[in-house]
């Protein structure tokens, strides 16, 4: 089992987004052995359910948006999970002070396609653009999942 985790901010905009359309282009490619799943550094809106435009995106495509509680991550997750893949730097710096320095397993997810040009996934919170999210999250998650793929399913 490969287990991936995304990680934004709030937990309610981005990183559900990437959780659930994954999972989604996982069933689709038949990949059965990875975990998804998704926290917020922030922990402001643990409990909560993802933003409405979130919903609304994921809904469009035709994936269902129910059963999500936001949650924060955990020092123990970095045992835990193989991929943490964070949305922008100050993501990435919360980590580090987290876990105690940088891992090569923990990374921007932007990082994986550097032809869209992005160096992070602007937060649709601020800039209201979840559709922008949605292109960025989709080939960033297209490109992870052939990765793995490639590696067998093991990397
Ligand atoms: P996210 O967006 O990190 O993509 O979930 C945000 C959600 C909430 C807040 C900021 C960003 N907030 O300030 O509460």
């Amino acid at each position: 089992m490969t287990r991936i985790l995304f990680v934004c901010l709030g937990n309610i905009c981005r990183s559900p987004m990437a959780e659930y359309l994954c999972r989604h282009l996982a069933a689709e490619r038949g990949l059965t052995q990875i975990e998804i799943a998704s926290a917020g550094t922030s922990g402001w809106h643990n409990g909560e359910d993802m933003h409405h435009g979130t919903r609304t995106v994921l809904q469009r495509l035709g994936i269902a948006a129910d059963g999500f509680a936001s949650s924060q991550v955990q020092a123990a997750d970095l045992a835990r999970y193989k991929h943490i893949i964070a949305m922008d730097d100050d993501n990435l710096a919360a980590l580090a002070r987290l876990f105690g320095g940088s891992h090569a397993q923990v990374y921007k997810i932007t990082d994986l396609i550097p032809e869209l040009g992005y160096d992070h996934v602007p937060d649709p919170w601020y800039s209201g653009d979840f559709d922008e999210t949605r292109r960025i999250l989709s080939a960033g998650c297209t490109a992870l999942l052939e990765r793995l793929s490639a590696a067998g399913g093991g990397t």
